[in-house]
């Protein structure tokens, strides 16, 4: 698979530069989180070192690298194992917003790195389990948990996990 001297075509792990590609980005990623006070309390652990192990592994496998994560971990069933954590779109925009910042310290050629964007941003959304707000993180002044009559009948419901005058954190 990485071996060059054959003609097969390359996978994408390998095109955008193999397992010290998806390392970099994974680490950039959890440099991210463990400054992030409302998804860092969700790891388990407070070594996010194996957390941030069974990322690069599975973005590796997904990518066209190795097998390790199936072997090591088994059937991927990413949303059930989502479940135990309350992943709202807050946490869903921080966890994009860490990807974001290292992705772009990768520079990777445009396309690669649209298409690996692309990806994330899909499998964040498809990831969100609840529209509670989070029970961690800063006091924020107020803020309440999501309701369908807390929200404006004319505004897009899944805006309104919060009071927008008190939360500005999704805009920073
Ligand atoms: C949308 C926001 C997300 C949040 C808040 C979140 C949070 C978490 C947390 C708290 C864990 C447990 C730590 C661990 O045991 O590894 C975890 C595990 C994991 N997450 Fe996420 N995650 C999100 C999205 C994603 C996405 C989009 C992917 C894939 C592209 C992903 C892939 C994984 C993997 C592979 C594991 C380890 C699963 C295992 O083998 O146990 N996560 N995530």
């Amino acid at each position: 698979m990485t071996d060059d001297t054959d003609d097969a075509p390359l996978s994408f792990y390998d095109e955008v530069g193999g397992h010290a590609t998806f390392v970099r980005l994974v680490d950039g990623f959890y440099r991210g989180v463990a400054t992030d006070d409302v998804l860092k309390p969700m790891y388990p652990e407070e070594d996010l070192g194996p957390a941030a192990e069974r990322l690069t592994m599975f973005l590796e496998q997904y990518w066209g690298g190795p097998t390790t994560y199936s072997e090591r971990r088994g059937h991927p069933r990413l949303r059930a194992r989502h479940n135990p954590f309350p992943v709202n779109p807050d946490a869903r925009d921080r966890w994009l917003r860490h990807m974001r910042a290292s992705l772009d310290e990768l520079d990777l050629p445009p396309l690669h790195e649209a298409t690996l964007w692309d990806y994330l941003e899909r499998a964040a959304m498809a990831m969100v389990n609840t529209f509670e707000a989070s029970p961690i993180g800063p006091p924020d002044g107020g803020r309440t948990a999501f309701t369908p009559s807390a929200a404006a009948p004319d505004h897009p419901p899944v805006h309104r996990t919060s009071e927008p005058e008190t939360d500005t954190r999704r805009l920073q």
